[in-house]
């Protein structure tokens, strides 16, 4: 492939896997079994990114493993319904394209483990969006790093990556852990933990005691410590499939004060112009928890939930779409609060339950934070 013979977007896409094997000192590649591409916005991306895409696959890149997309920067069905600006919509047309002609699935998703695809315990992949990544590698036990846009869109097109960090097993030690001392109820408080603790730990990986949590609240403990730190590997004692400490790792104990203070520090305080839910993407008993609410009570502010197209067919088929509308809210596919464009959309006051979409909404979307459980922000 490095050598040109299987043609030139294999050496191109080689030549990005060799280079980042020097840089960490990978002694061979290793196959894996799937790719998730991120770098799917035209928000993110831009025209830079659209014009490599589109060079990409006029020169017939192809994928050569299963290998699927993060979010996008719209719903592709509803955009207008959306609100999303004409010119943004075609730009974010032509990514997908791009992406469409090389093979890749378009799931648009960043929870592609709720969509059936679920990497085994010690399985290799190359995922990127750093939710998916820390959920792999943590609840899944599956061996990936923290991919780049273009390392998994290489790995996708030559089927290998580099083998080094949490490819091997030998790395997978946490190195802090946490004595949970907070009595944990609701899936925003995991949210909210994950965001304390990603800012103490940063690139460290860290090691729970043991506590009950539902695949729900280790989806949103581990996307929020990777927005507030980069965490791309966490254990939960008793619960992740592997728990692995180091002998000297530093302790750290979470208490309720930690818990109330963070809360206080993320909200605004302030009422919503707009809730987002689903961050990362939810999960058909998220929206049915949303619908079984919102059926007794009606908002107060305008909301979207956030999930994966395949995710949103089922919702419809079981007349999930309807009870939402009807109670202000739209149920949104292919994309998500923070990759959209929500300031040109005239929002100000983003309402989220989620740490790492409270994270980021301020930065990248220029938005106050109205930071909460479901039951708080939908009722402000
Ligand atoms: Fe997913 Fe967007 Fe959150 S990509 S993890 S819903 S910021």
């Amino acid at each position: 492939m490095l050598d040109g013979e299987l043609g030139e977007t294999k050496r191109t896409a080689m030549e990005i896997l060799t280079a980042l094997g020097r840089i960490y000192n990978a002694e061979k590649m290793i196959p894996v079994s799937s790719a998730q591409v991120a770098g799917v916005s035209y928000k993110t991306i831009g025209d830079a990114g659209l014009e490599y895409l589109e060079i990409m696959a006029s020169k017939g890149a192809k994928v050569s493993i299963p290998t699927f997309l993060n979010p996008a920067g719209m719903d592709v069905e509803q955009w207008k319904e959306q609100g999303i600006p004409k010119e943004f919509a075609e730009k974010q047309i032509h990514i997908l394209d791009a992406y469409k002609k090389m093979g890749i699935m378009s799931t648009y998703t960043c929870t592609p483990y709720q969509i059936g695809i679920r990497p085994g315990k010690g399985e290799h992949i190359a995922w990127a969006e750093s939710s998916a990544v820390a959920f792999a590698n943590s609840v899944l036990g599956a061996r990936t790093n923290r991919e780049g846009g273009p390392s998994a869109l290489s790995a996708g097109i030559c089927g290998v990556t580099p083998y080094y960090g949490l490819h091997i097993d030998e790395n997978r030690v946490a190195g802090v852990k946490v004595k949970i001392e907070a009595n944990l109820k609701s899936d925003n408080d995991f949210g909210t933990m994950g965001y304390f603790i990603g800012r103490e730990v940063g690139k460290r990986y860290p090691a729970f005691s043991k506590i009950k949590a539902s695949e729900i609240q280790l989806k949103l403990l581990g996307a929020a410590m990777a927005a507030s730190g980069a965490v791309p590997l966490f254990y939960v004692e008793g619960v992740t499939p592997e728990y692995i400490v180091s002998d000297d790792a530093e302790e750290i104990i979470f208490t309720d004060d930690d818990l109330k203070k963070m809360k206080e520090e993320i909200d605004s305080g302030e009422k919503p112009d707009l809730v987002t839910l689903g961050c990362p993407h939810a999960s058909i008993e998220e929206i049915k928890r949303v619908v079984e609410l919102v059926k007794e009570k009606k908002p107060t502010c305008k909301f979207w939930i956030c999930t994966a197209r395949k995710t949103k067919e089922k919702a419809e088929e079981l007349g999930y779409d309807k009870i939402i509308k009807e109670a202000g809210g739209i149920l949104v596919a292919d994309t998500c609060m923070v990759v959209c464009p929500l300031k040109e959309m005239g929002f100000n006051i983003t309402g989220a339950n989620s740490g790492k979409a409270a994270k980021y909404l301020p930065n990248l979307c220029k938005q106050k934070v109205a930071f909460g459980d479901i039951e708080d922000i939908l009722y402000r």
